[in-house]
């Protein structure tokens, strides 16, 4: 029997995830299919209280992750953060994990190997849903975090909530000076936005300089990094990782994140 998984969310048509796990099937050769689910925000309270007796399990994205973890039995990110992104039945119960934190921090350790012996802060801008999770995943990692937001409030409130400091956006140049790592977590440079406009030169030359942001997968940010010759770790990592949350609980496999797989998470 073909089981069915996809992703829950409103809008939904643009993931890439059908691609992903497209390849992850074929390579394993499991007989499952991976849908877009669009599921209006009025409905998706009584999609998750009623979940589809056909569907295996599903990830879901914006703006449904609050929803769908109100209605699982929540491990690992979700239960700090009570958002949820992968859903799995087990033992008839629904159960959900966060895995975007854990995607970034996989995504970091593949990419640039040795990272975390770097000294330094990990200054992360941005404190919306990507921010969160990011910076999550990082405190649990042992980092010490500076939080930097234009809405300096929600810096505060994260700061206080993964145990980091914030800082004003002015005094990010101060930050950067004893960074050992830099994510941006904000939109700004992703598909029609504003680029991110920073002074990358007081970050120390062993930094390493992340984006979230994949689309396009060389942002301005990565670009003027790399023209200082730092390390740089792109978005698309990200997504895959975070992906691989869910074949495992849902095949019993951990994938491989690898360059083929990345072609086909980008093909139009
Ligand atoms: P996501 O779930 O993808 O993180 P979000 O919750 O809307 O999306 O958060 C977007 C982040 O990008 C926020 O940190 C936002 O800053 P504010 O909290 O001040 O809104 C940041 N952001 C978006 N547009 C921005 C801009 N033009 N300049 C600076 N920061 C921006």
């Amino acid at each position: 029997m073909t089981l069915r998984v996809g992703v829950v969310g409103w809008p939904v048509a643009h993931s890439r995830s059908p691609a992903i796990f497209g390849e992850w099937f074929a390579r394993h050769g499991i007989d499952a299919r991976y849908e877009t689910i669009p599921v209006p925000p009025g409905e998706a309270d009584a999609f998750f209280a009623t979940f589809p007796a056909d569907l295996h399990g599903c990830n879901v994205t914006i703006p449904h992750k609050g929803v769908a973890a109100r209605h699982a039995r929540l491990e690992g990110a979700a239960a700090r953060l009570g958002v949820a992104n992968t859903v799995w039945r087990e033992g008839g119960a629904l159960h959900a994990t966060s895995s975007d934190g854990e995607g970034f921090i996989r995504s970091l350790d593949e990419a640039r190997p040795g990272w975390a012996d770097v000294p330094g802060v990990a200054v992360v801008l941005g404190a919306g849903g990507a921010a969160v999770s990011v910076a999550d995943a990082l405190a649990e990692r042992g980092h010490a975090l500076v939080i930097a937001n234009r809405t300096t409030e929600k810096a505060e409130e994260l700061a206080r909530a993964v145990g980091g400091t914030a800082a004003l956006w002015d005094d990010l140049p101060d930050a950067l000076s004893g960074a050992a790592l830099l994510v941006n977590a904000t939109s700004l440079g992703m598909g029609n936005n504003p680029p991110l406009c920073l002074d990358l030169a007081p970050l120390p030359a062993s930094a390493t300089v992340a984006d979230i942001v994949y689309h396009p997968l060389e942002t301005p940010l990565l670009a003027a990094a790399r023209v200082r010759g730092l390390a740089v770790v792109d978005g698309l990592g990200m997504l895959l990782h975070q992906a691989t949350v869910g074949f495992e609980k849902w095949f019993g496999i951990r994938p491989a994140v690898d360059e083929t797989l990345r072609r086909a998470a980008l093909a139009p």
